[in-house]
């Protein structure tokens, strides 16, 4: 990364949290807290929580939580270093680059930057033609109007017109300075290789803007009006780097809100058809505009949601060829369903013909997941030859082998059989195989040293562990992965407190565990970096662990430090442990916390000597095993009389 970590500091502490959280949603103060209905998943009542004096926020409801900058990232899907550069800029922080990467990134980003300005201008340019000339309005905008747009939608798309001369664009752009060679690398004009004439690449056409995730406009895609077979119906800019078309969305910046909000989006094919459910008040609504699907726009999508719907026109021949997308879909790990509209409909004629809210109810009274979508389909045309439907089920197979959860192919694979009238069994093992053998092949070699716990059919194991992945750790585990992480609440926020003297709660904390193995990989990265910082007599303040540079390793930081209470209190009710509080942080409640995990960790031990006693491994010694066994026992007595005294004091 080129920005250095003392600018990053700066913007860490100039940005003022509640306020840019208050861009989003409406923030209502709550005792040193600030409150909201959380941007991120539908509620009614606030569970998402800011809180200004340690400059992070969390959402009690879904989870989500973070610092300034984990909430740019995650409300306007940037980069860690976009979100960086977008907060400098608001809280005008200057960021001072390293030196190494500095001048390459620097020419890269003043070319950016440049292409940026000249399509801003090109943008206020078409948007200027469309109201401001005669023949943007008699010809652009008396279109738009024939076709029903409102003056809203009009702007709330960008939408311009670029007017019927060779040159009107080049014109206005030399008189503003811009140089033929930047409006040629942005794709406004078209150089003759021959004449050397130099020309608008968008004449007589309407302009629909493509904008990126954040708001600037980045290219065009520009309709003709009226009927020239002799020319495409659409021309769009050239890919440039300002316009990367696999990794861009028609309409994703108009929609993302909309689409976090309903946790799903719907994908159509038009520019117009994006603007029609739009207007018709479905705005999570986005197109690939014309090319297929790329796993660069499925990416995309997925920052906002892991539920895509498809809207298809009535025709067969363009939902079969669409239908191998689906895979790709799903392989990404995203929900596809599906909705078909009307015979001859695309989601703008039949808002056009019937209304913006008949066409909300046919979207929800008509969308199928796309097992049965595809199966039926298929099912159509291949219910009397058993050839083909061999075939469509093995297809089918396919795709739900691609689907990466578990859980969610098993229940896939029933609504097949369901549709297929096969027992489920049957399609069961044939899908097994498919998983098997695809991962296999995507294995590394070199990661095989874990192998599946079950034995058997090697379908079936893989199946299984997976679904295990999922299965809750046991009980034991959970109370030791409670009781580090009340350890590391107390260590990076009161770590600096002095319980006597000169002596810390840091220092009481680290010197108990400093043989203990930490289960958990955050507190163990935590605990040794707070040790090691230490020494050094660097910053080990709250600020520095809540606003780690470590995006991961901060967000769980900022997980326990804010989110963990409740759950603290139902786990101190249940087995009767103490976790001290912000209110009661004693040396002595701490010294049971630690106590407990000695305890509980003497206690896994045995538990796992004890089943190797039984699962009568020949290389083990029976013996051995019970000394260890009884020697171990022996010390947790010792902690449970510990323990006891201290609870009855
Ligand atoms: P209307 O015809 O105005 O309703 O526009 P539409 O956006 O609904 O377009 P249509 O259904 O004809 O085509 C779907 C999408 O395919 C368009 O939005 C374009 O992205 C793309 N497309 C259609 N025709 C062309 C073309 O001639 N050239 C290119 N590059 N793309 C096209
Ligand atoms: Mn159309």
């Amino acid at each position: 990364m080129a920005i250095s970590r003392a600018s990053i500091d700066r913007v860490i502490q100039a940005a003022d949290i509640v306020g840019l959280v208050g861009d989003y949603v409406s923030l209502k103060k709550k005792g040193i807290n600030w409150e909201a209905c959380c941007p991120f998943h539908e509620e009614k009542t606030p569970s998402f929580k800011v809180n200004p004096v340690k400059g992070i926020y969390k959402c009690f409801g879904c989870g989500k939580g973070g610092d300034s900058i984990s909430f740019m990232m995650d409300v306007d899907s940037l980069s860690y270093v976009e979100a960086i550069r977008s907060l400098a800029r608001r809280f005008n922080v200057e960021l001072e680059e390293t030196e190494s990467d500095f001048r390459e990134e620097q020419i890269k980003q003043s070319e950016k930057d440049s292409l940026q300005i000249a399509a801003n201008f090109a943008q206020e340019f078409f948007v200027a033609n469309l109201h401001e000339t005669d023949e943007g309005r008699s010809i652009g905008l008396a279109y738009f109007v024939e076709r029903g747009l409102r003056p809203d939608v009009i702007k709330a798309f960008g939408l311009g017109y670029a007017r019927d001369e060779w040159d009107a664009l080049l014109q206005e752009a030399e008189k503003k300075q811009y140089s033929r060679e930047l409006l040629e690398k942005a794709g406004l004009i078209l150089i003759n290789e021959e004449t050397h004439k130099t020309y608008d690449r968008f004449r007589g056409r309407i302009t629909f803007p493509i904008y990126n995730v954040s708001g600037k406009v980045i290219a065009w895609g520009a309709r003709m009006l009226g009927k020239d077979k002799n020319q495409p119906k659409y021309i769009n800019s050239p890919e440039s780097i300002l316009f990367d078309k696999s990794n861009a969305l028609y309409g994703l910046y108009q929609a993302k809100n909309a689409v976090r909000h309903a946790d799903m989006c719907y994908l159509t094919e038009g520019y117009m058809d994006v603007i029609a459910m739009h207007q018709a008040g479905v705005e999570n609504t986005v197109a690939s505009s014309g090319t297929s699907l790329t796993e660069g726009q499925i990416r995309l999508i997925g920052r906002f949601t892991k539920n895509l719907t498809l809207l298809y026109d009535g025709d067969k021949a363009g939902i079969k060829a669409s239908l191998r997308g689906i895979d790709m879909i799903l392989a990404a790990g995203l929900n596809v369903r599906a909705v078909v509209l009307p015979d001859g409909h695309d989601p703008d004629s039949y808002a056009k013909d019937y209304g913006s809210e008949a066409l909300q109810v046919y979207l929800k009274s008509h969308i199928r997941d796309f097992i049965s979508f595809k199966a039926e389909l298929a099912a159509e045309e291949s219910s009397s030859d058993p050839i083909k439907k061999a075939e469509l089920l093995e297809s089918i197979l396919e795709s739900i082998s691609l689907v990466p959860d578990a859980v969610r192919r098993s229940i896939f694979l029933a609504e097949a059989a369901r549709i297929f009238r096969m027992p489920e069994q049957t399609l069961h093992d044939s899908l097994n195989l498919r998983v098997f053998n695809r991962n296999k092949r995507s294995r590394n070699p070199s990661e095989q040293s874990s192998p599946s716990p079950l034995s058997g059919q090697p379908g079936d194991a893989l199946l299984v562990s997976q679904v295990d992945q999922k299965v809750k750790l046991s009980e034991a585990e959970d109370l030791i992965q409670e009781l580090e992480n009340t350890l590391l609440r107390n260590l990076v926020l009161f770590g600096e407190i002095k319980i006597e003297d000169e002596f810390t709660v840091a220092r009481y904390i680290l010197e108990e565990v400093v043989d203990l193995n930490f289960q958990s990989e955050t507190t163990k990265k935590v605990f040794t970096e707070y040790s090691d910082r230490q020494k050094d007599g660097h910053d080990v303040s709250p600020a520095y662990f809540l606003h780690h540079p470590e995006e991961a390793l901060k967000r769980s930081v900022i997980d326990l430090c804010a989110g963990s209470y409740q759950l603290s209190h139902n786990w101190a009710g249940k087995y009767n442990i103490v976790i001290p509080e912000e209110e009661d942080l004693l040396a002595v409640s701490l010294f049971k916390v630690i106590l407990q995990l000695k305890r509980n960790h003497i206690l896994a031990e045995i538990r796992l000597l004890e089943s190797r006693m039984n699962s009568e491994n020949e290389e083990d010694d029976e013996m051995v095993l019970l000394i260890e066994i009884s020697r171990l026992k022996k010390k947790e007595l010792e902690f449970s009389e510990k323990l006891g005294s201290v609870i009855n004091h």
